[in-house]
């Protein structure tokens, strides 16, 4: 199969505002996915009910995270981009892929033990399915591939073991994915402290760098990063702070880690760290401000989500009836 024929899928959920590590682990692969493959993108927003939302914020985030898609590049004339609750085939499929995934598998998810943690007020059935649905996403399309960030990899392999799972009973339907992980840029970590992954509901503000932080802010966040005691910038793969702000360097500007030790031999953390933050702002301010283009053209978003909604119906609806008809209902 050629590239061009490969079908690529991936959603990002509409659960907050973007950060530097959504973009970097996500978005811009998309983009640079676009030319080569056939893409597939959703905002997952029946994904973010599993966390109260309030309905006018959740709404209008839904529209701003639309907007901010195609700022970063995101092209509905080249790529499917739809929002998930709009299609209803992804929760159909994820009610009856529920009924081939065991309780045992969904109780070994680390993002389930960790939202449970977090949310402990609001433990909900969906919350714990959620990976059901995750594949129901996937299976539709038929994805051959599916990018995403390092903490996305074991719902993946849940999704190939459902799809699995169900070929082995009603025989080939699906096709079984596989992650696509980036080597730079899946795990961009806190700013403030390497060990964890960076993430916008981190209480210190100075840990995550948000798509719309303005530059003084970006610039500020990288000054306070946490590096480590050495003082050569020089890549250990260690997990350090250091290691991070390599990470994003070369995401950002497509510089290899040879080539960034080799730019800053002889100079000090504080010099790394303001390059950091200026090739950060260099990318997301121009993001920033097609965003405010697209905000101020609403038509031209809906008129995109809606002509993707009906791409995504094509494709899901006749997905989901093989599976009804596999599985013995009367269609
Ligand atoms: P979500 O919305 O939490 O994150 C969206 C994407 O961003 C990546 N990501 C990161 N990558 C690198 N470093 C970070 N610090 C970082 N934080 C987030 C995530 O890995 C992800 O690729 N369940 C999914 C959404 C989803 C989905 C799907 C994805 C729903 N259906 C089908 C793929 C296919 C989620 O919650 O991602």
């Amino acid at each position: 199969m050629s590239e061009k024929e490969k079908v690529i899928f991936s959603a990002v959920q509409p659960s907050g505002e973007l950060t530097l590590g959504n973009y970097l682990g996500a978005i811009k692969n998309w983009r640079n996915l676009q030319d080569d493959y056939r893409c597939i993108f959703a905002l997952a927003d029946l994904h973010t009910i599993t966390v109260r939302q309030d309905p006018k914020e959740f709404n209008h985030r839904i529209l701003e995270l639309y907007a901010l898609f195609l700022a970063c590049g995101i092209d509905p004339k080249k790529s499917i981009f739809f929002i998930q609750s709009q299609v209803h085939t992804h929760a159909e499929l994820g009610w009856i892929l529920q009924c081939y995934t065991q309780f045992g598998e969904l109780s070994r998810m680390t993002q389930f033990k960790d939202k449970s943690k977090k949310h402990a007020d609001n433990i909900n059935a969906g919350l714990f399915c959620y990976p059901s649905l995750m594949a129901a996403d996937i299976l539709l399309y038929s994805a051959d591939l599916v990018p995403v960030g390092a903490d996305q990899k074991q719902h993946l392999e849940l999704t190939r073991n459902i799809a699995d799972r169900f070929n082995g009973i009603y025989g080939d339907t699906f096709v079984v994915p596989e992650p696509y992980i980036a080597k730079m840029g899946a795990r961009v970590m806190s700013l403030q402290d390497p060990s964890k992954k960076m993430s916008k509901s981190d209480e210190n503000a100075n840990a995550c760098v948000r798509m719309m932080d303005d530059a003084n802010v970006i610039m500020k966040k990288f000054k306070r990063a946490v590096t480590d005691s050495n003082s050569e910038v020089k890549f250990r793969n260690e997990g350090t702070g250091i290691d991070n702000l390599i990470g994003i360097y070369s995401c950002v500007t497509g510089k290899t880690i040879s080539a960034i030790e080799k730019e800053f031999e002889g100079k000090g953390y504080g010099d790394f760290k303001k390059a950091v933050g200026e090739a950060v702002v260099n990318e997301l301010i121009p993001i920033q401000e097609k965003f405010k283009d697209y905000m101020n053209n609403t038509d031209y978003l809906v008129q995109c989500f809606k002509k993707s909604r009906e791409e995504a119906l094509k494709i899901s609806e006749k997905k989901l009836s093989e599976v009804k008809e596999k599985i013995g209902f009367v269609l």
